[in-house]
C-alpha cells in the first residue's frame, strides 16, 4: 500500500486505455536534474555531457537512423542472434514471465522476444525509457499483439528499476540490448548491474546484449558513418541544451570526433570545439569557455571479450545460463539468472 502512495508522489500516472498505462516523474524533478548535471559536467576542467541526454525526441529518432546505417553492425547483428535464440530461450521460460526492457526505444527488437512469449497466459510488457518515444512504440505494439498489456516508465534505468522492485510478485525477464551497458563507465556499469541484481527476485532472468572487441577499423567506422548520422546525433545534444536550458551553442563551431581506445577497449566520443569560444548556458548558470580543439566527452562505448563478460556477471552474483553469438563473433547475448 505504502509503495503505491510513494509512487503517486513521485510519478504521474497516465491511463491511455485498459491495455496501456505509463508513469512519468513530475517534470520539475527532471528539469532540475538536467540543468544541474550540465552545470557540473561542463563546469570543470575535463568537460563532459552525460549520454542519457542524447535521447530527446529528435535524438531518439536520430539514434533509430544510426541503427540502420551500413557501417553500424551492432543492431542488425543482434537481431540476427535474437532470431536464432528464440526457440532456445523458450526453454528457460517455463512460467509466466513479464518482459521488462531497459532502454526500449522504438521496441523493434522487442517483437522478436514477444513473438515467443505469446503462448503465455498473460503477455505483459514493461518498457523503461528516458524518452517519450516509448508511448508511440507502445501503441504500435498493442495493435500487433492482441493479448498484450503495457505499463511504461518514462525515466532513467535506475528510476525504472526502483519502480519495478516494489511493483508485484510476478517473475520478470529483464532485457538490456544494443550494448547500451557499454555506455557506462566501468564503475557505474558495475553499480548498475548490482542494481539490476537487487531488483530481481529469485528465478528472474536477465538478458544482456554486448558488443565484442574486434578490428579497430570496423569499430571506428561504425561510429563515423559516411552519411554523418552519428555526427548529427552527437551534435543534437547541443541543440537540446540550447532549447531547454537557454544556451547559445553554435553547432557550426563543433565537430563530431569518435576514436577507438585499444587499451581501455572503448570507442570514445567527443564534441570538438573548432574555435576559441564562450557559451552561455542560462539555466545552468554557466559561462562555458572552450579553446580551439578542446574536447567535450559525450560517450564511451566499451567492447568486451567473452571471458570479461562472464567474469563481470559472475562477480555481481548472477548465475550464467547461456551466451549466444553470431557467426562472425561480432556481438553477444548472455542470459543469466538470480538464484
Ligand atoms: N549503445 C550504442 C553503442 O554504444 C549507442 C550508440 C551507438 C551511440 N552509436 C552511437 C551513442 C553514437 C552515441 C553516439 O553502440
Amino acid at each position: 500500500m505504502n509503495n503505491t502512495l510513494q509512487k503517486n508522489k513521485e510519478y504521474k500516472k497516465f491511463v491511455v486505455d485498459s491495455r496501456l498505462q505509463y508513469f512519468k516523474p513530475h517534470a520539475t524533478k527532471i528539469e532540475k536534474t538536467f540543468a544541474e548535471e550540465i552545470s557540473s559536467g561542463l563546469g570543470t576542467n575535463s568537460k563532459s555531457i552525460h549520454p542519457k541526454f542524447f535521447y530527446d525526441k529528435k535524438g531518439s529518432e536520430l539514434f533509430e537512423k544510426i541503427c540502420s546505417v551500413p557501417e553500424y553492425y551492432p543492431t542488425r547483428t543482434e537481431i540476427s542472434i535474437l532470431k536464432k535464440l528464440q526457440s532456445e530461450l523458450s526453454s528457460y521460460l517455463d512460467e509466466d514471465f513479464r518482459l521488462v526492457e531497459l532502454g526500449s526505444g522504438s521496441s523493434t527488437k522487442t517483437r522478436l522476444i514477444l513473438d515467443f512469449l505469446t503462448s503465455q497466459k498473460t503477455l505483459e510488457y514493461f518498457p523503461i525509457d528516458i524518452s517519450e518515444i516509448l508511448t508511440e512504440s507502445s501503441e504500435e505494439l498493442l495493435n500487433d499483439y492482441q493479448n498484450l498489456t503495457i505499463t511504461g516508465i518514462i525515466d532513467t534505468y535506475e528510476g525504472g528499476l526502483e519502480f519495478l522492485k516494489t511493483y508485484d510478485d510476478k517473475s520478470n525477464l529483464i532485457i538490456f540490448l544494443g550494448s547500451s551497458f557499454g555506455n557506462f563507465s566501468p564503475i557505474d556499469g558495475y553499480k548498475f548491474l548490482e542494481k539490476v541484481y537487487a531488483t530481481m527476485k529469485p528465478g528472474d532472468l536477465f538478458l544482456i546484449g554486448l558488443d565484442l572487441v574486434k578490428d579497430k577499423t570496423i569499430l571506428e567506422s561504425a561510429y563515423n558513418d559516411s552519411e554523418g548520422v552519428t555526427a548529427k546525433f552527437n551534435l543534437n545534444v547541443l541543440s537540446r541544451i540550447n532549447d531547454e536550458l537557454d544556451a547559445d551553442f553554435n553547432l557550426q563551431n563543433f565537430s563530431h570526433h569518435a576514436i577507438y581506445n585499444e587499451k581501455d577497449q572503448r570507442i570514445e566520443m567527443y564534441l570538438k570545439s573548432l574555435v576559441d569560444q564562450s557559451i552561455i548556458i542560462s539555466k545552468s548558470d554557466l559561462e562555458l569557455k572552450l579553446q580551439k580543439d578542446e574536447l567535450i566527452h559525450t560517450e564511451y562505448s566499451h567492447k568486451y571479450r567473452l571471458s570479461q563478460i562472464h567474469d563481470l556477471l559472475d562477480d555481481v552474483g548472477f548465475e550464467l545460463k547461456h551466451t549466444w553469438l553470431d557467426d562472425k563473433k561480432y556481438f553477444s547475448l548472455t542470459l543469466v539468472s538470480k538464484t
